[in-house]
């Protein structure tokens, strides 16, 4: 695959948030999206999720609204989970939203509307697929302890299965316009497992890049090379993730708001708007993107709990969006309780107090660096100082500049102070 990759993910890396969306017949039964592997429900019983699928309160120009109020860039959407379930029209398979009582090519409305507010357009794409007559039985299918396993193995053929997917991809790349980016998932290698050799993923990659030349493709595919993007899961790094190079890699940490991806009506650890800036803030420090996920219900809307934890991102990012897009790893130490974001085309530092103290807030290694410090959210000014000024007795280190900040913490989620360098 060609590598010009900076060019290629510049976008990416200055749009830093995304909407990830898991939707698909999952969100009926409501108990996470692996739910026929968890409960090895057999192909038969699932049907009725499929027979009766009708998001009557689908409107996916809420979504986008949603999404694009929140800040965020681009979305990917489920375009097929590992149920095998189709959001699209597929001209390879019947189990596709058209043959639901939805009867209509679903994933082409979510595309629409998010492109109408200006977000750029992924697809997920599983690998997986515990639908499809020759996807052979392993160590996550539904069916994996069944004493017949080898039978049921029996005619199945992972080429044809390797061929379907590239008719599909061909599909999702020919017929929705400009996609900007594929995120694969996943590959498992080992005993009862599968991996490259079984996806044909050499082959498929080629043919998505010469589809869609400037598509940037996830890391899933069990591919030696190094990827465009690498994609750590439930899991914020505390360093930046190097490429071989030793430089920041282009990396997207995905996450949800509670534990499952898909909507699960009885999962309770959702995590406060709060909670969810904070990362937002810890992976662009990190020099990473957060594709931050929902799981819409079996009607087809976000229900109460993600809207509340979108709308955080909306108020927060109303103010202070300016310390996330074009925004990475700071060249500083960070501060006591701060985390920092910068950057390099305007040569701004972003400090994110995560914790309030009325006291000063000392940066080290700034003194003498500073040439305006203002609070992000009102633009109100913050004064400073610096040994090298003469006001050695205020600070703690001799390069550390102090910036004074007022004694009740603004109302806003996590302040922000911004640092024009000189
Ligand atoms: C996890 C989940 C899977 C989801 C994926 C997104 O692997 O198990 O269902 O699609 O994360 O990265």
């Amino acid at each position: 695959m060609s590598k010009k990759k900076t060019k290629r993910t510049q976008w990416f890396t200055d749009a830093r948030f995304g909407m990830f969306i898991h939707w698909g017949l999952y969100a009926m039964p409501a108990r996470h999206e692996w739910i026929r592997n968890r409960e090895r429900i057999s192909k038969e019983d699932y049907q009725i999720y499929f027979d009766l699928f009708d998001p009557d309160l689908f409107n996916p120009k809420e979504w986008a609204a949603a999404a694009k109020a929140a800040g965020m860039k681009y979305v990917v959407v489920t375009s097929k989970h590992y149920e095998g379930f189709c959001l699209w029209d597929s001209r390879y398979t019947d189990y596709k939203a058209t043959n639901t009582p939805a009867k209509r090519d679903l994933l082409r409305e979510i595309v629409d509307a998010f492109r109408a507010e200006g977000l750029k357009i992924g697809f997920y794409y599983s690998l997986l697929d515990w639908h499809h007559p020759d996807f052979t039985v392993d160590r996550y299918s539904p069916e994996r302890d069944a004493p017949n396993k080898a039978e049921l193995n029996e005619g199945r053929d992972m080429r044809r299965y390797a061929q379907y997917m590239r008719d599909q991809v061909t599909e999702l790349l020919t017929e929705y316009g400009t996609i900007d980016i594929m995120w694969f998932d996943f590959s498992y290698p080992g005993e009862d497992g599968k991996g490259h050799e079984d996806w044909e993923s050499e082959k498929l990659i080629e043919l998505v890049c010469k589809l869609q030349p400037e598509i940037i493709v996830n890391n899933r595919l069990d591919l030696p090379y190094e990827p465009d993007v690498t994609t750590p899961e439930q899991f914020t790094p505390s360093e930046p993730i190097k490429d071989s190079d030793g430089n920041v890699a282009v990396w997207e940490g995905c996450q949800t708001f509670s534990g499952s991806w898909g909507y699960h009506r009885d999962e309770s650890t959702w995590k406060t708007p709060r909670v969810c800036v904070e990362m937002l803030i810890n992976h662009v420090s990190r020099g990473g993107n957060l594709l931050m996920n929902v799981g819409p219900t079996g009607r087809g809307f976000l229900d109460a709990r993600a809207l509340q934890c979108l709308d955080g991102y909306a108020q927060w990012m109303k103010y202070c969006s300016r310390s996330i897009y074009g925004c990475g790893v700071a060249p500083f130490e960070e501060a006591k309780n701060c985390r920092y974001t910068y950057n390099p085309e305007t040569n701004r530092l972003y400090v994110h107090v995560l914790s309030w103290s009325p006291a000063d807030l000392h940066l080290p290694g700034l003194a003498g660096k500073v040439r305006y410090a203002q609070l992000l959210h009102d633009g109100s000014q913050l004064s400073f100082h610096e040994k090298t000024q003469g006001y050695g007795t205020y600070a703690i280190t001799s390069d550390s500049c102090t910036i004074h900040l007022p004694i009740i913490q603004p109302d806003i989620l996590i302040p922000v102070v911004e640092i024009i360098l000189k």
